[in-house]
């Protein structure tokens, strides 16, 4: 036991957290219409209004995917969680994945999938770069592939992968194809049904601009037949699909306590995009995008990732020769409340990476920015 004084309440004073301009890779902001949602009265994980909840969640989780598909559902932890999920649910020991790596996600799908028992195979272009179908091709015609993972949204790079061409790929060799949507979901098109997508899965605290905490999940019907004719157990109890999704389906089984209130903030993030519409909200995040790039190379700033394949959730922009990367952040947060990042893993001290996520995606955001960091760069 600590002495009286060290739990006096003057030492504990409440949160006063600063209004931040969230331009990072994420979080985003958040509405304040979810931030209410999330401060409204618990009720029962399995109450009859929460149940009904459910139900219209999973709706509004199938128009932002874009699919049709049954399984489709946030799981209860963040966008890793979502992540593991995906690997977990489809790995059985001795499965061979084929794993596309051209930055900091990829090298985490590599690390969760050996931990499942997978028999791992890769191929990887430069960070900033993306993969060609024919690429993909040449990978399966020398080792086959029960799955292939690949990122859409390369948050540590700022690529945008196309994945048309690569899923056809994958689908003539047999495969499943997983796609990492953590950074594109709600704010650029993921088109599960139209692309075919087998396994997809994203997180709540990006494009959907909501709190961290839940990451949405769906499986095609051909994945699904996969989980359920799997010879062994999945290897993960927290994110066995099998049964968690005996609770989002008709037979209501309990789990674990579902986050309320983290359900209750996606729902209202969901309803948010239903009112903008999937397509506006897109557009939006693409023009905002441009604006910020167009405004970079104004500034003299160099793009990492060529236009055609850049991101337009999370810009990375090189930062310029004799610049002290960190400080500019520091400055750009103390002086305008403005949150960006630094790079990850290969990039790191190299480029600044910004997110126009969400919330956070509006023009008043980005010329706020762009004010800031002339005048730093001028001084
Ligand atoms: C592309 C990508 N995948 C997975 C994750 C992991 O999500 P989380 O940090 O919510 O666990 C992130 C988070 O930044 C991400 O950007």
């Amino acid at each position: 036991m600590g002495s009286d004084n060290m739990y006096h309440p003057d030492s504990f004073p409440e949160l006063k957290n600063p209004p931040r301009i969230l331009l990072g890779p994420g979080p985003s902001m958040v509405h304040p219409r979810v931030l209410r949602a999330m401060a409204s009265p618990l009720v029962g994980h399995l109450d009859p209004y929460f149940l009904e909840i459910m139900e219209r969640t999973q709706d509004l989780l199938r128009m932002v995917f874009e699919t049709q598909n049954r399984l489709t559902i946030p799981i209860s932890g963040t966008g890793s969680a979502s992540m593991e999920a995906s690997l977990a649910n489809l790995i059985e020991p001795g499965d061979e994945i084929l794993i596309c790596i051209n930055g900091y996600f990829g090298l985490r799908l590599v690390d969760m999938a050996q931990r499942y028992g997978a028999e791992i195979h890769t191929i990887e272009r430069p960070w900033g770069e993306i993969f060609t179908a024919d690429e993909v091709r040449d990978a399966l015609a020398q080792k086959s592939a029960k799955i292939v993972a690949i990122v859409h949204a390369e948050t540590s790079t700022g690529a945008l992968q196309p994945l048309g061409g690569i899923s056809r790929v994958v689908h003539e060799n047999g495969g499943l194809l997983l796609v990492d949507a953590v950074t594109s979901l709600g704010g650029i098109p993921v088109q599960v049904d139209e692309i075919g997508i087998d396994v997809c899965y994203s997180g709540s605290q990006k494009c959907l601009s909501c709190p961290p905490g839940l990451g949405p999940i769906t499986l095609s019907p051909r994945a699904e037949q996969v989980l359920s004719e799997r010879k062994s157990e999945v290897a993960n109890w927290y994110l066995d699909l099998t049964m968690i999704q005996k609770y989002w389906g008709s037979e209501r089984t309990y789990h674990h306590t579902a986050p309320i209130s983290a359900n209750f903030a996606l729902y209202e993030g969901l309803r948010i995009i239903a009112e903008e519409g999937l397509e506006v909200r897109c557009e939006r995040h693409r023009r905002n995008a441009e604006v910020l790039w167009q405004g970079m190379e104004d500034l003299g700033l160099e793009l990492h990732v060529p236009l055609e394949n850049r991101l337009p959730s999370l810009t990375t922009v090189r930062i310029p020769e004799g610049v002290n990367g960190a400080q500019i952040q520091n400055r750009l947060m103390m002086d305008y409340n403005i949150e960006i990042a630094g790079g990850l893993g290969e990039l790191k001290g190299k480029v600044w990476r910004i997110g126009l996520m969400g919330h956070s995606s509006r023009l008043e955001n980005v010329t706020l920015l762009l004010a800031a960091l002339g005048e730093y760069l001028r001084s």
